[in-house]
């Protein structure tokens, strides 16, 4: 082969290639050690002397022309592989999504979540305490004293002689009054635990333990802000009616009810006829637990409330079975979505 047909089967060559794979095999065919072009050199040894200058000059003028041919080909091949990559990586933007149902919050976390709003605006702090508690928080120190029948009205399941699982939330005000001095206005939400169980009880359910003390806290205080929970929660229509009653730990004690927001108060199935709908208990802090927590009754005084929070949650959304909010049944739970 002279040196113009190199060239040219050499340009006929490099014109057929596409892809790196088929250049690096040109390269090595012509461009290598062994390859082709790089022979040429070799072949020096055959011209006679006179001419071997002239040779040599001719071999790296073709070595440079096949250099540079390469070089561009290479260019070429790599912006062809790059656009060749856009293109496969492209994303239609116009395809139909796949559609992924959102899920939505349990009624208890959104009943919680409002109750913390409302109060949260009022300016109370959240507190959390254990769920096993001992005598001392659950029942001594809240004047629930030891052979005290109200003992009785909440079936403790009982861990040692004197460990529990905490059957309300109002060791919560134990806890809170030992770790800070009044001005106080807490909420404590939470898990308890009572030997109970049927249409409107469960083993385990969730209250909001409410606890306010500062000076000259009174009733009033009690029913404005309970007012301002139930309207929240409700409607703007609902009214509170305080009736008294009794608990160990607040004195005067109260339940406290609200008129039917389903009949207005004209009576219903919800208000069983009676226009209203027992909804929480509370009252004013028992002086004998302020100084049980080394609080000066004198000084201060408090309000407490429980709120049972599955209650409301049912009340709320007309469940009629406590258990519907523990089984996550998910077509039950959907039906929540916001
Ligand atoms: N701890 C009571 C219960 O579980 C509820 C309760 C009533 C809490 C009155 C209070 C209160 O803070 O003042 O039945």
């Amino acid at each position: 082969m002279n040196m113009n047909e190199i060239r040219e089967s050499y340009q006929a060559d490099l014109e057929l290639v596409k892809d790196a794979k088929e250049l690096a095999a040109f390269w090595t065919k012509y461009l290598s050690k062994t390859g082709s072009i790089q022979g040429l050199m070799a072949g020096i040894k055959n011209v006679p002397k006179e001419e071997k200058k002239a040779y040599g000059q001719m071999v790296n003028d073709i070595k440079t022309w096949a250099q540079d041919l390469y070089d561009a080909k290479k260019v070429e091949v790599e912006k062809a592989a790059m656009a060749a990559r856009y293109e496969d990586e492209t994303v239609d933007v116009t395809l139909p999504v796949k559609m992924r149902p959102a899920g939505n919050l349990h009624p208890l976390t959104s009943i919680r979540n409002e109750i913390i709003d409302v109060f949260a605006g009022m300016g109370f702090e959240i507190y959390e305490g254990p769920e096993i508690e001992d005598d001392d928080h659950n029942f001594t120190r809240l004047n629930v004293l030891k052979d005290h029948p109200s003992r009785d009205m909440q079936d403790t399941f009982w861990l040692t002689e004197d460990l529990l699982l905490r059957t309300h939330t109002s060791p919560g005000q134990i806890r809170v009054m030992d770790s800070k001095n009044p001005p106080i206005k807490v909420l404590v939400p939470g898990k308890v635990f009572r030997s109970d169980s049927d249409a409107t009880h469960s083993p385990m359910f969730s209250q909001m333990e409410g606890l306010v003390v500062d000076k000259k806290i009174t009733l009033c205080d009690l029913q404005g802000m309970l007012d301002q929970f139930v309207k929240a929660l409700f409607s703007e229509e609902v009214k509170t009616r305080l009736r008294p009653s009794y608990f160990p730990f607040t004195e005067p004690s109260v339940e406290v009810d609200v008129s039917c927001f389903k009949c207005g108060g004209a009576g219903c199935s919800l208000c069983k006829g009676t226009g209203w709908i027992e909804v929480l208990g509370g009252g004013i802090v028992n002086n004998k637990v302020l100084e049980n927590c080394n609080v000066d009754s004198n000084e201060y005084s408090g309000l407490a409330f429980g709120i049972g929070m599955e209650r409301i949650a049912m009340l709320k959304y007309g469940i009629n079975h406590m258990g519907k909010l523990f089984e996550n049944d998910v077509e039950f739970l959907k039906q929540f979505k916001a």
